[in-house]
């Protein structure tokens, strides 16, 4: 059972929150820095380095959302109203730290370079223009209007509204400052002390324990009777979530790079922090061992065919990253069969993205307010079919 909302709780509830990467610290500021609730945030490495790092800072419910076949039939809601927080999530960050977000309101554009993307892209129109979402169908000549940097070769894309970005990297470290700022939130490095107690999780001195570590949500240990064992044995939902790696690069801008976001099949280039991100594969059940030569020439290359001038252009890094990801797609978000222990984890390709809407439901749950009925359907207790 969720502890009673702080309002009616003479002693305040406090938090854990395991894991401090976006979906963590997102989910810690939204408590203390916005509702006033004490939390405590733990992780085994430094905060905001892992996924929230690696990711390319895409906000795309549109293009990775509308169209994913087999999905969490709400997931594009669950997306849309995460890309709408942004703007505001944003503008509160960057006054609670005094560092900007990298955040910017630029439509992406998806490519389309042969039939069969076309075809996915229309699929996807069709999609927005059934639920009302403002987008542009563009010819091949349009697209290039738009984006000079695109290739001669593209045949049709969209202008997508509802896709934007952020500096991921940026936003992290402004997370980060604002929660160092706030004396309700303090850090702890390390695993955080979990014990058992029957077939409950209890952190001391907290009220409820939110598990936020990405794809290792699911090896947290718990001492039991003098040994450590992995959560997953108190809530079986959380073995469901996998890794899923991803190989990415940038390069440095310069004449014939592209200024926004733009997109095509698997590849994805975004101008961030002055270079170009380049992205991304999707290695299900990998926890890639660094960054791949191979993996991310061969982005390069494809990326080079949608935009020829990155020809040219300096590679200045390469990394690997892991999303966590669940047989739908979709995150848990809610508490699990074990009373107390919450979870927020499995965000695959949007943890950028569903970050505000992450925090706002869970820090509605664990207060003990009503969350609503479209994040009652992303419990981890739901019913799934698999789509991977
Ligand atoms: N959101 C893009 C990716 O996960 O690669």
């Amino acid at each position: 059972m969720a502890p009673t909302p702080s309002s009616a709780n003479p002693h305040r509830p406090r938090i854990a929150i395991i894991g401090a990467g976006i979906i963590g610290l997102s989910i810690g500021f939204e408590l203390a820095v916005r509702r006033g609730v004490p939390v405590t945030l733990y992780d085994t490495g430094a905060p905001g380095r892992g996924a929230s790092w690696a990711a390319a800072g895409m906000i795309a419910p549109a293009f990775e959302a509308a169209g994913e076949a087999g999905a969490h039939p709400r997931l594009f809601d669950l997306c849309l109203e995460s890309a709408a927080l942004w703007p505001g999530f944003a503008a509160e960050l960057e006054a609670a730290s005094g560092l900007a977000s990298g955040y910017a309101a630029a439509p992406a554009l998806a490519a389309a370079m042969d039939g069969r993307e076309a075809a996915r892209l229309e699929a996807i129109a069709q999609t927005l223009a059934a639920r009302g979402v403002a987008h542009r169908m563009l010819d091949g000549a349009g697209l290039r209007r738009a984006e000079p940097a695109l290739s001669p070769q593209v045949l049709s894309g969209l202008e997508l509204e509802t896709d934007t970005r952020v500096d991921n990297r940026r936003t992290v470290a402004a997370l980060i400052r604002a929660l160092e700022a706030c004396p309700l939130a303090s850090f702890r490095a390390g695993p955080a002390p979990l014990k058992s107690a029957g077939r409950t999780v209890v952190l001391e001195g907290h009220d409820a324990v939110i598990a936020a570590a990405g794809w290792q949500t699911a090896v947290i240990k718990v001492e039991e009777a003098g040994g450590l064992y992995s959560l997953v044995n108190w809530d079986t939902a959380l073995d469901d979530i996998d890794c899923y790696g991803g190989q990415m690069l940038s390069v440095a801008p310069g004449d014939g790079t592209p200024g926004r976001v733009v997109r095509s099949g698997d590849v994805y280039l975004v101008p961030r922090g002055g270079q170009v991100v380049i992205g991304a594969t999707v290695e299900p059940f990998i926890v890639p061992d660094g960054a791949d030569e191979a993996a991310t020439e061969a982005l390069r290359q494809a990326a080079i065919a949608l935009c020829p001038g990155l020809e040219a252009a300096p590679v200045t890094e390469r990394w690997a990253g892991v999303r966590p990801g669940t047989p739908d797609h979709a995150p848990f978000l809610g508490e699990t069969a074990a009373p107390g222990l919450f979870v927020a984890a499995g965000h695959y390709r949007n943890g950028i993205l569903l970050a505000p809407i992450t925090a706002r439901i869970m820090a509605d749950l664990v207060t003990g307010r009503d969350a609503g009925a479209l994040a009652a359907t992303f419990s981890p207790r739901r019913a799934y079919t698999a789509t991977a």
